[in-house]
């Protein structure tokens, strides 16, 4: 099986060479793997909470889509996406808020960061801070678990979000009693760069000290690296590669031995002009190919606007399913299946009544079984026994295993029960996979009726 691997890029900014290189680069890389199911998605709810510049939030995820498919995304690969293609999105994170406790959010970094600034200013607490801000953890779980994501590749500032997702799922897998979400592992690349910006802090949209990836092609990307900030040695004087950012990010693009002999020339007394000019070849050489692929999209937004909706529609295929399941399991059922089955007193009756075993012998003798909810409604059929004990012991283990103790797998439109591995039991065939995954939520809490008797 393989694993998935899921990520949002909020859409506020215009990608810089910080982000194609701690980010994009990377990712696109771990997108190829053949063990890897890629669900890369811009995270353009999330970007309303941080911006309410609607031309902005337009042009950034333009960008964004463009820049990453130019950095060589394959979206035939890839599930690429926007959040807000999702409704299925929205919808978990309504139903992840009612599980999640109101003290897990209060604290979270980015809201106990607000509290404490307006705290020292002496303002309200609250003063300022969205209800959005606050529920940016929520939404994020709902971004990950909506997929059931195993793994999720984020900056170091995001672990306490991956940590908060883990901690909602498991209340809600607990609460509802199964095992509806993958707890999602947090992946921090340490081989990774961080590159330095202009002044040598981090690069970063908030130091102002960024250098453009695409922007302003090749000309201001060669006057963004002239201002980087070097020392004052000379020509001809030998200078430190180490203590240099203009190495550090000569090295995030070079191979091993274009990087050793930059190191040797510096030492050998490069002036910073010609080094400047030597990084704005190297960085040039693998940007100009993709910056070329980026202006031929960004002039046909038509055609990212259609990759896009391919790719919420291939995420759909996976979230809506789940939706489905989860939310028949919070109770948010049909009511036509328990009206049109039983009339409303008897149904509730039926609900106290217990599971039962039916067994009998099929057309060539042999033996089987059906299991029936208390309102009569089938929900298994066993293979043949020849044996009419072999059949006895199924249904005692069954009694015993509880919902949790079987394994159920869906099959096309029903599901099939395995016993150490053997497919012992059958659901009936559903319409459609939604009835499907509703009918297994439902057999697995009759299993667990069945081995708790009132
Ligand atoms: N909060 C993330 C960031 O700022 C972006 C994001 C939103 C995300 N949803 C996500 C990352 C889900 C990983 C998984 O970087």
């Amino acid at each position: 099986m393989k694993t998935r691997v899921l990520t949002g890029i909020t859409t506020t900014g215009t990608p810089h060479l910080g982000n194609y290189v701690g980010a994009i680069r990377p990712a696109v890389t771990a997108s190829r793997r053949d063990d890897v199911d890629a669900f890369y998605f811009m995270a353009d709810y999330h970007a309303l909470i941080k911006c309410d510049e609607p031309s902005r939030i337009e042009r950034s995820r333009l960008e964004i889509a463009a820049t990453w498919l130019a950095a060589g995304l394959d979206p035939g690969k890839v599930t690429f996406y926007r959040q807000s293609d999702i409704p299925e999105i929205p919808e978990l994170t309504w139903l992840l808020t009612c599980v999640t406790a109101k003290g897990l959010l209060n604290r979270a970094h980015a809201y106990k960061a607000a509290v404490d600034k307006n705290t020292e200013a002496g303002e309200d607490a609250d003063a300022g801070v969205t209800a959005g801000l606050y529920m940016y953890p929520v939404l994020m779980a709902a971004d990950i678990l909506a997929f059931n994501a195993h793994k999720v590749p984020v900056g170091r500032d995001q672990i306490q979000h991956i940590e908060m997702a883990r901690d909602i799922a498991q209340r809600f897998n607990h609460i509802y009693g199964s095992e509806f979400f993958v707890l999602p592992e947090v992946v921090i690349e340490e081989q990774v760069a961080t590159l330095p910006g202009l002044d040598g802090r981090k690069m970063s949209k908030s130091y102002d000290n960024t250098i453009p990836l695409f922007a302003g092609g090749a000309k201001q990307l060669r006057e963004a690296i002239m201002r980087i900030v070097t020392d004052s040695r000379a020509p001809g004087e030998s200078k430190d590669a180490d203590g240099s950012s203009l190495f550090t990010i000569y090295q995030a693009f070079a191979a091993a031995d274009e990087t050793a002999a930059f190191r040797q020339a510096l030492q050998d007394g490069l002036g910073w002009g010609e080094a400047k000019q030597k990084l704005f070849e190297r960085i040039e050489a693998d940007v100009a190919p993709m910056r070329e692929r980026y202006e031929a999209l960004i002039a046909r937004p038509a055609d990212i606007e259609d990759i896009l909706r391919d790719g919420a529609q291939k995420a759909r295929a996976t979230a809506t399913p789940l939706l489905t399941t989860l939310r028949e399991a919070v109770g948010l059922r049909s009511m036509a299946k328990a009206s049109t089955k039983v009339s409303q007193p008897a149904a509730a009756a039926a609900k106290d009544k217990p599971p039962r075993f039916a067994s009998f012998r099929d057309g060539d003798g042999r033996f089987r079984f059906r299991l029936f909810a208390g309102d009569g409604e089938e929900l298994l059929l066993s293979g043949p026994f020849a044996d009419p004990k072999a059949a006895g012991t199924l249904q005692k283990r069954l009694r015993e295993a509880g919902g949790a103790g079987v394994a159920l797998d869906a099959e096309g439109d029903r599901g099939d029960l395995r016993v150490d591995g053997e497919i012992v039991a059958t659901t009936p065939d559903y319409p459609n996979t939604a009835a499907r995954d509703a009918a297994l939520v439902r057999l697995r809490e009759v299993l667990d009726r069945l081995s708790t008797p009132d």
